[in-house]
């Protein structure tokens, strides 16, 4: 398979296997090992390298990015920040003034980030840096070196241009359009579409499905242009299969707050820079972050299967634990949210603020009039084998008063609702008592009191 994009400012072509990751190739092939290997499943940030195509640049785990995924792009790994006559970036000299490295491991990918957000103009050092581990220096002083940085002049050899230019030869499948897609996938039902690659790069670099050849072909959908778009449509927002968590987090910040803070908080910067909503809603996860807020509020899924397509509730596409209502053959086109829902509140609870996934997170959208509620529609993740509607507890608030009562009547009915498993994350016991205590708070919050304890900063 051949690629071409820009390493470090030079063009490079390359002749890959699709599943072979770039942190492997910088690696084993380029000696440019300045990028780490720490955990190799996205959690660490050490692989961190800056990507920049036609929608500008960003971070991203190179330890779970695929070579195919670079064509026409360009890469800049640590050895490429300072500039050519040996000049250092400015966030490498802050790091030495603040002192923000002590054993160096985890360095590499931390400049890597800084120098992103600070050619990006990005000043929100604490979320920035939440995908990169540091397990000795401590946070305070690379947070002081990320401040200090904050506008100095961007060294020009920073701004990567995205080479179209190199776009033209290659043999990797990458479909343009959704009716090639479709058309792909028809004739390959068996075969694994890859969208942001942070669940399947796991299955490569954790499972070796590549190896047993549990993959077949491939298709790689970053290129599928109309699967990216976001469209306004009055009162709805029908958002692409391939639209990023970051793209979904702007999108969703000032239409509905409470689901954006909630996607702040989903993987770090550079997985969610990956992360596609399509991709986290195919997986079926019970315990995945969008499917919850999704349900409650009441979004519709788009799928398509060759020329044929069908919408549903969301709900509906989660069967059961492992099994989605979707044909071999079929894929997600895209899933359409209201604009409004005033009173929606998304809650995720997880054992760390940042970077982990959710023990249990209750979504709730409740419509009061003259205090009484006429509609509600509650969501959980982690309560049972699929991400699930909370029925009989929607039932018992429908029809009474905005109360006190009401809520702790609903929150009896939940113990109906879920017969949630105990696993590594939290006993059957903690998870029951967590969804009460977050409709509980989501009485307080609707109330005007404040529910959220944040934040201890450096
Ligand atoms: C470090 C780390 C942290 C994470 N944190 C969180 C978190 O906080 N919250 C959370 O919810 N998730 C989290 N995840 C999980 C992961 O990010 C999500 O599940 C992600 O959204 C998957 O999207 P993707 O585009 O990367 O999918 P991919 O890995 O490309 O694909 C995932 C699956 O979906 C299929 N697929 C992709 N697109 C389509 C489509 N359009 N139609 C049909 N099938 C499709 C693929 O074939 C594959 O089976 C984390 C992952 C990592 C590695
Ligand atoms: S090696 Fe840890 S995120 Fe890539
Ligand atoms: S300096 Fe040692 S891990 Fe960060």
């Amino acid at each position: 398979m051949n690629i071409t994009f820009l390493l470090n400012g030079e063009a490079v072509e390359v002749d890959t296997h699709p599943t072979r990751t770039l942190l492997d190739w910088l690696r084993d092939t380029q000696n440019l090992t300045g990028t780490k290997e720490g955990c190799n499943e996205g959690d660490c940030g050490a692989c961190s390298v800056m990507i920049t195509d036609d929608k500008g640049a960003r971070a991203l785990n190179a330890c779970i990015l695929f070579m195919p995924q670079l064509h026409g792009k360009a890469v800049r790994t640590v050895e490429g920040l300072a500039a050519p006559d040996g000049t250092l970036h400015p966030v490498q000299e802050t790091m030495i003034d603040k002192h923000g490295s002590q054993c160096g491991f985890c360095t590499p990918g931390f400049v890597v980030s800084m120098a992103t957000a600070h050619l990006n103009g990005r000043t929100d050092h604490d979320d920035v840096l939440a995908g990169n581990l540091c397990r000795c220096t401590g946070y305070a002083p690379i947070v002081r070196a990320a401040k200090s940085a904050e506008g100095t002049k961007i060294p020009d050899h920073m701004r990567d241009s995205p080479p179209v230019h190199l776009g033209k030869k290659t043999d990797i499948l990458a479909p343009k359009t959704s009716d090639a897609l479709a058309a792909w996938y028809m004739a390959n039902p068996d075969g694994t579409l890859i969208a942001g690659a942070t669940d399947v790069g796991l299955w490569v670099t954790k499972d070796f499905h590549d190896q047993t050849g549990k993959m077949g072909e491939i298709a790689f959908l970053n290129r599928c242009t109309d699967l990216q778009q976001i469209r306004d449509q009055g009162d709805t927002l029908r958002i692409g299969a391939t639209v990023t968590m970051t793209d979904v987090l702007a999108t969703v910040r000032t239409l509905h707050p409470s689901y954006a803070n909630m996607i702040r908080r989903y993987g770090s910067e550079q997985v969610r820079n990956a992360a596609t909503i399509g991709g986290n809603i195919a997986n079926g996860s019970p315990i995945g972050d969008n499917p919850p807020a999704l349900i409650a509020l009441g979004a519709t899924l788009h799928l398509r299967h060759g020329d044929s397509r069908r919408d549903m509730p969301i709900e509906d596409f989660f069967v059961e634990y492992g099994k989605q209502d979707r044909k071999a053959g079929e894929f997600i086109e895209a899933v359409t949210i209201p604009k409004s829902a005033p009173t929606l509140r998304c809650y995720k609870l997880s054992k760390r603020f940042d970077q982990d996934i959710s023990t249990v997170c209750g979504c709730f959208n409740v419509t009061i009039e003259n205090d009484t509620i006429i509609a509600a529609c509650i969501a959980f993740g982690g309560m049972s084998g699929t991400p699930k509607h909370a029925k009989l507890s929607e039932v018992t608030l429908v029809g009474q008063p905005w109360s006190r009562v009401s809520i702790e009547a609903a929150a009896i009915a939940l113990l109906d609702d879920f017969q949630p498993l105990s696993d590594m994350r939290a006993s059957a016991d903690y998870r029951m008592e967590a969804a009460q205590g977050q409709l509980r708070r989501y009485f307080d919050d609707l109330n005007g009191i404040n529910t959220n304890i944040l934040e201890i900063s450096a």
